[in-house]
């Protein structure tokens, strides 16, 4: 089984970057991986990865503004799934958010991708009845 470690840029930013695009290839600015990742670190090293034999396998962030705890990019490599490793990558983030306070954690799914609710749901995430909502600023995404 893999293990999972804080993400260290030193060592894991090539393989995020390049698990997150056969992952997620998402066509947003504001999600491009390299600008993902510096402003994650600019605020917190929430984010972990699980390496196995050197290479990262893995992914989750989360984030905590002190009132609700997020969870986001949670991949496993396609060679990885199904051994457990999405639900142990989750619960290393929910430990986290846990010793900090938190009381709830909010995630999003994305249309399309309704599937993975049955994820969550193993892992007690229920589906709420809200309607997601969000605004790009513009004049922080760069390039
Ligand atoms: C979703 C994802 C992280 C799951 O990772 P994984 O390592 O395969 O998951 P696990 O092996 O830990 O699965 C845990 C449980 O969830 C179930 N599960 C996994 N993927 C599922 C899916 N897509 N739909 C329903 N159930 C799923 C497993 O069968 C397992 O159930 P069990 O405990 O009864 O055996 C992985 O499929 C992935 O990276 N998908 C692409 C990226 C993605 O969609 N991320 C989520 C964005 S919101």
């Amino acid at each position: 089984m893999p293990s999972i470690h804080t993400y260290d840029d030193t060592q894991h930013r090539a393989a995020v970057i390049a698990l997150w695009r056969d992952v997620f290839n998402y066509p947003t600015a504001h999600n491009r991986p390299e600008l993902a990742l510096a402003r994650k670190l600019a605020v917190d090293d929430l984010l972990f990865v699980a390496v196995a034999e050197g290479t990262v396998v893995g992914t989750t962030m989360a984030g905590y503004d002190g009132h609700r705890g997020w969870l986001y990019s949670v991949a496993v490599h396609p060679a990885w799934q199904k051994r457990g490793l999405g639900a142990a990558l989750v619960r290393h983030a929910e430990a986290a958010l846990t010793a900090l306070g938190c009381m709830k954690i909010n995630l999003q799914i994305t249309a399309g991708n309704d599937a993975v609710a049955g994820f969550y749901e193993r892992l007690g995430y229920a589906v709420e009845p809200r309607i997601s909502m969000g605004k790009v600023i513009t004049a922080n995404v760069l390039g």
